[in-house]
């Protein structure tokens, strides 16, 4: 089988959000591969569409720097939460458009594909059509500024851009204008019937997410605009000129390409999965927002271009923290890679997979409530199971574990879970899973207390009985361990060591008996408060520092890719500005600093009041008195700093990356000293 999730964008960071979706996934194929199926599971990141392409536009690189420095920071996220991709690569590859370009060929061939002029809102600044997300305005109902050019977060209405008021373009601040534009439509309309027939009968969809497609059918299917005008970063379409595939058209094609790249380095028969009849099954995890894309628009693509469809779409809510929306100011927007920097992978696997079911429900990290199941499963009930038994087999038997099984009533406990789990796993409902192998860990630790080894063990004549208590604990951990090999798997990996044997999932319930252990070691720390505590702090930090920085760059590029431009400060609005009290000035002295390297001493009128600035513009105007009666912009409300040399009294604006490249700014003439900027 085949097993996807949904492609990041390659525009942003990895956050827990999207670690939910990737760790859902990876515990079913991780299940699916213990059982003994064949499973390839691939991702890729999500590269084309305007977002990625202004992003990197203001960062001062090319889109696929971009992309390419996203997806190692991508790739190396995923690595630490112990995602088991077969593949992971990006929608902007050759497989990609080759596939992208012959699914459209096909389409187009078969009369699916229709053409129609728009009119759309573009940026006569920029030369460019402006998305929906790029356009801002204040809102047709209830008046709120700067509303995003489909709704109103303010008032939850929903509009077209076109009746924005004031609307302005968020890339140059243009206002707008109207433009017209061949747009080039898959015909979905057409695929009506097969849809409904293949939602409600195919198996594919649970039936809550097909009830709510339903609506989607009242409303009437509608002809979907796959084509988007340059400039664009994408796969321009082959028979129009400077027309590109729409993002949403090549992404899930992404799939197919991610896989190809595989089979191909793999020597698989890529077509025994994606032909018509293939008896391959396919699957796809993704979130209640995409449900539209992938249940409507991708197998009607799949099934236009006669490709096999998909056996099961499985939709997943979204992630809260705390009973809230993640939220930047609160800290608990975190990224994957700030969570790894104080908790282990495993802690958030363990978490999610005791919460998750197959139903769409969002799903709460409740902190606390984290940190105590954490404690309180894996340390105090699983890996505490093991160190109250390895101990007394080690010291007393050489390792040896008994030959022959004590208590007959766990021994059967643990083969009768084995049902439950498997079907909690294989129906994606995970929280069953646990449930029933966290019943097992009570059952054991019960056990253990009762016969308490540790007073066998003080008892004469009570050998026998002391290494066969030790070895049912023991065999109870070897199945609650494996059972959760797909959930822990590094714990796993260290539990295979530790008991000298390769834990095979379908014989989980067999016990290892007569069989030689090695030495216990830790296999897990409790998770302390203070790691959590300091994941918030990170979080509110990084957002801070996301926001203005570039994205990780491997070092050895770093120099070569050094941005042309500076990235943008995050947005301010306009009473920040007002803030900064900005003045017309002239220079009426500047001279140099004795033991100042850097530095001109300058004094300024500003009309009302003369000052003192030390400017660090020595290096670009080595002639200081060329300067005297130039006027310069001053930021004349910053407070004044006391330097080794004197008082420094404001600001003088420059413009330029510093050193000989400093450039004052003058205003034109005219201005009076002491003159506001606006
Ligand atoms: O919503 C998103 O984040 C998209 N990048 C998901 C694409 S999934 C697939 F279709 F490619
Ligand atoms: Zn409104």
């Amino acid at each position: 089988m085949l097993v996807t999730s949904a492609l990041p964008y390659a525009n942003g960071q990895i956050h827990l959000g999207h670690m939910l979706e990737h760790i859902q996934s990876d515990i079913f194929v991780r299940f699916q591969r213990a059982i003994g199926n064949e499973v390839y599971y691939v991702c890729a990141d999500d590269c084309h569409g305007t977002p990625i392409m202004i992003k990197a536009h203001n960062m001062g690189i090319t889109p696929e720097q971009l992309i390419a420095d996203i997806g190692v920071s991508h790739k190396a996220d995923f690595d630490g939460f112990l995602i088991s991709y077969d593949n992971y690569y990006r929608t902007h590859s050759e497989e990609n458009r080759k596939f992208s370009t012959e699914i459209y060929q096909k389409l187009r061939d078969k009369g699916y594909i229709k053409t129609r002029t728009i009119s759309q809102l573009y940026d006569p600044e920029k030369n460019m059509f402006l998305p929906d997300r790029f356009v801002k305005g204040t809102c047709p109902r209830c008046g709120a500024k700067d509303q995003y050019g489909d709704n109103c977060e303010v008032c939850s209405a929903t509009y077209d851009p076109t009746e924005l008021k004031d609307a302005y373009s968020t890339i140059s601040g243009a206002k707008p204008v109207l433009k017209e534009s061949e747009h080039y439509f898959f015909d979905l309309p057409q695929f009506e019937a097969f849809l409904q027939d293949y939602i409600k009968n195919s198996g594919a969809i649970a039936p809550a997410m097909a009830h709510k497609l339903e609506e989607w059918f009242a409303q009437g299917l509608k002809q979907w605009d796959i084509s988007r005008d340059a400039p664009y970063f994408g796969f321009e379409i082959p028979d129009a000129q400077n027309k590109y595939f729409y993002v949403w058209l090549d992404a899930p094609i992404g799939y197919m390409a991610s896989f190809k790249n595989f089979c191909d380095r793999k020597g698989i028969d890529f077509n025994e999965f994606f032909k018509a009849d293939s008896t391959k099954e396919m699957y796809h995890f993704i979130g209640k927002d995409i449900l539209y894309f992938h249940s409507l628009f991708w197998p009607a693509t799949l099934k236009g271009a006669d490709l096999r469809l998909p056996n099961g779409v499985f939709v997943h809510g979204y992630l809260t923290v705390n009973g809230t929306k993640m939220s930047k100011s609160k800290g608990t927007f975190i990224q994957a890679s700030t969570y790894l920097k104080h908790l282990k992978p495993e802690c958030l696997r363990y978490y999610f997979a005791s919460k998750l079911t197959a139903d769409a429900v969002d799903l709460d990290l409740a902190l606390d409530d984290f940190q105590a199941k954490i404690n309180s499963d894996i340390v105090g009930k699983i890996v505490n199971l093991a160190s109250r038994c390895a101990g007394f087999i080690t010291k007393r038997f050489e390792g040896k574990l008994a030959a022959q099984v004590y208590d007959a009533e766990l021994a059967a406990k643990i083969g009768a879970i084995a049902a439950s789990v498997k079907q909690g796993y294989e129906s994606r409902n995970y929280a069953e899973a646990i449930r029933a192998i966290m019943g097992l860990a009570d059952e054991a630790n019960r056990f253990i207390d009762r016969e308490a080894p540790w007073v066998i063990a003080k008892q004469e004549g009570q050998e026998a009985k002391l290494q066969q208590v030790c070895t049912d604990g023991l065999n109870a951990f070897k199945a609650i361990i494996t059972y959760l090999s797909p959930v822990l798997p590094e714990v796993y990996a260290k539990a295979q060591e530790f008991l000298n044997d390769s834990l095979n999932f379908n014989d989980a319930a067999q016990p290892l008996l007569d069989h030689t252990i090695n030495k216990f070691t830790p296999m897990f720390t409790r998770i302390d408060p203070k790691d959590i505590e300091a994941m918030i702090e990170d979080s509110k930090q990084d957002l801070q520092a996301a926001a203005n920085a570039a994205p990780a760059q491997p070092k050895a590029e770093a120099a070569a890719a050094a941005p042309e431009y500076e990235p943008l400060e995050p947005e301010i609005t306009i009473d920040d500005f007002a803030k900064i009290d900005l003045r017309i000035a002239t220079i009426i002295k500047a001279e140099h600093v004795e033991g100042a390297k850097k530095l001109l001493r300058l004094e300024l009128d500003l009309g009302f009041e003369q000052r003192q600035v030390f400017a660090g513009i020595k290096a670009a105007y080595s002639e200081p008195s060329e300067l005297v009666g130039k006027q310069v912009v001053v930021v004349a409300n910053l407070k004044a700093r006391q330097m080794k040399f004197g008082l420094s009294q404001g600001m003088v604006m420059a413009a330029g990356p510093g050193g000989t490249d400093v450039f004052l700014l003058s205003p034109d003439s005219g201005a009076k000293n002491g003159d506001r900027v606006h």
